[in-house]
């Protein structure tokens, strides 16, 4: 395995501080509807928490797209064909990037991930598991447009991206990251995308509020995080955990909303909460087959093939990299 040891990606300031979370979590403070971008949910403690949500009963997601590697993978096969480098948005899961690779015969795998830490441990496991197999672990933020490594600059390439991290963002940057992926993989590419499917509200809001309250302590966990690495003073057990259905952008929504009104301060600057008000902190979009295919057609990939778990909960995406041709 070859490894890339670089510096870290990360940017910090003299007290050690993340500046790019400090302005993240500031800009979002001092918007009416507060909200906090995502990524930052996934630090040593979040993404522990997000592994034991995935063992939740109502968090069916990771089973079901698990499944459907496991049962159809003389499709892909049959589909992509061997001798692809698969290039890993995120830095893999144990589990599922095993099937895949185990299914299709590549040539090399090419896991990208910004946390350097994390992705040297996946690539090591992963070594250990396909010894025949190349492995080039690249650390980049692949929001970005990546230099894939020279070794699989001649293969074709299957891109990979499970977990339905796809509905973590709203349209416009889906389309942006789906459109730099494109670009990543270059000409002749298929992408494999997980995306979880519109069902039942219930079901839904479930999954992200479980009985056991581990996603409560995921989403809790970020201000525990805020307070802890800028210096703030929000009143952790003050705001509680919501999961909401936003049926006009098709999405799982989460908020931490203020059981009392408060004030507080992160990073030296003041603010103030309503009993009521939210932090906003996920969305997580559902998607269905047309507006699945839509948001792929809109960014340059067409369509191949679709597969669903038995219970019809998930979906995985086969697409391929669109020609420019003419067309009515
Ligand atoms: C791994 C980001 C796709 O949105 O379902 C799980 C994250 N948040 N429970 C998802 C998550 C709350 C998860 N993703």
């Amino acid at each position: 395995m070859a490894t890339n040891k670089g510096l870290s990606l990360v940017s910090r300031d003299d007290e050690g501080v993340d500046t790019a979370f400090r302005a993240d979590v500031l800009t979002g403070l001092k918007q009416s509807q507060k909200a906090i971008p995502a990524r930052w949910l996934y630090d040593d403690a979040g993404s522990q928490l997000f592994e034991d949500i995935t063992q939740l009963p109502e968090y069916y997601p990771t089973r079901a797209e698990t499944e459907i590697l496991r049962d159809h993978g003389d499709e892909f096969a049959a589909m992509i064909g061997p001798d692809r480098a698969v290039v890993e948005f995120g830095s893999g899961s144990s589990v599922k990037t095993p099937l895949l690779l185990s299914a299709i015969a590549p040539s090399a795998y090419v896991p990208l991930d910004i946390s350097g830490d994390f992705l040297r441990a996946a690539a090591q496991e992963l070594s250990a598991k396909f010894p025949g197999l190349p492995v080039y672990p690249v650390e980049a933020d692949f929001m970005r447009r990546v230099q894939l490594p020279g070794e699989v600059a001649d293969a074709p390439k299957l891109g990979f991206f499970p977990g339905s991290t796809i509905g973590n963002m709203v349209a416009r940057t889906a389309v942006d990251l789906l459109q730099t992926m494109r670009e990543t993989l270059g000409e002749g590419s298929h992408l494999l995308i997980g995306m979880d499917l519109i069902k039942d509200e219930e079901v839904l809001v479930a999954a992200y509020d479980d009985a056991a309250g581990v996603t409560a302590e995921f989403n809790l966990n970020l201000m525990r995080r805020i307070n802890r690495e800028l210096g703030g003073d929000l009143p952790v057990d003050s705001l509680q955990h919501e999961a909401r259905w936003n049926d006009d952008f098709a999405r799982i929504e989460m908020h931490l909303v203020a059981q009392n009104d408060f004030s507080f301060s992160v990073a030296g600057q003041n603010f103030a909460m309503r009993e009521g008000e939210t932090i906003h902190t996920e969305n997580s979009h559902k998607f269905d087959r047309r507006t699945g295919n839509m948001l792929l057609l809109a960014s340059g990939w067409e369509p191949r093939a679709r597969w669903l778990d038995g219970a019809g909960r998930f979906s995985l995406i086969l697409a391929e990299a669109a020609q420019p041709k003419s067309a009515p």
